[in-house]
């Protein structure tokens, strides 16, 4: 595929600061001419947006295969409103969460079968895989003292086996796609984990020639 954009998402437990490494990136590739987008899941479009709502509101309660088909719903819509057109203009788009949460949290978490999650996700991709994922890796206790002082959300008031669950959920999945997932120690200090993910990234882009994704490229 000649024309075509790079896909890279960021993956990991709550408080694990994979957003602020995701804008870190962003902003990095957007000041030296880089074309890139940066969208999040769930969400990412207004649809999806309003979809994540409901997903994360403190309160409802959820069948687990509907809060699947619900977390599907909301990407099919960023990625076919979102990341592939973006990909089409070989855009580098950044996702703040794509598929390996589904199988970290409804998979692993929850405890829906892979399998049957990845029959559904396809519906929801399309077949789309990231080219590159950051996973930071953290402790869930370390990770929950980083976030406890924000009001939290459906999915963060989940206890502490939960979290572990998708902790090691992610670092399995990370073992079965050793090249794409590139796990991060997120005990680091930021600035150390984002001049990593902008080091492996470029790495990357140059593979596929890197004046395709600028600008007045
Ligand atoms: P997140 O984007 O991490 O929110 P915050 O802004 O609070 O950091 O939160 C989204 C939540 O949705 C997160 O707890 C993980 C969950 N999630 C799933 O369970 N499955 C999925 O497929 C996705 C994309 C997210």
């Amino acid at each position: 595929m000649g024309k075509w954009g790079f896909f890279v998402t960021f993956e990991g437990i709550e408080g694990s600061g994979k957003t602020t490494l995701a804008k870190g990136l962003y902003d990095y590739l957007k000041s030296n001419s880089f074309k890139t987008i940066l969208t999040r899941e769930p969400g990412g479009t207004k649809e999806a947006e309003e979809i994540r709502r409901v997903l994360l509101k403190v309160g409802n309660s959820l069948d687990p295969v509907t809060e699947l088909l619900l977390m599907l719903a909301a990407r099919r819509e960023n990625v076919y409103k979102k990341v592939l057109p973006a990909l089409r203009e070989t855009y580098i788009v950044i996702s703040d969460r794509f598929d390996d949460s589904s199988f970290a949290y409804q998979g692993f978490g929850r405890g829906l079968e892979l399998k049957f999650i990845s029959r559904l996700n396809k519906v929801a991709t399309g077949g789309l895989k990231p080219n590159l994922t950051f996973l930071v890796d953290i402790d869930p206790e370390a990770g929950f003292s980083r976030i406890k002082t924000k009001e939290l959300d459906r999915f963060e008031r989940e206890d502490l086996e939960f979290h572990t669950r998708v902790r090691r959920g992610y670092l399995i999945l990370a073992k079965r796609a050793k090249k794409r997932i590139k796990v991060l120690d997120g005990s680091r200090s930021p600035e150390e984990l984002l001049s990593e993910v902008i080091e492996v990234t470029l790495e990357r882009l140059s593979q596929k020639g890197l004046n395709k994704f600028k600008l007045e490229g």
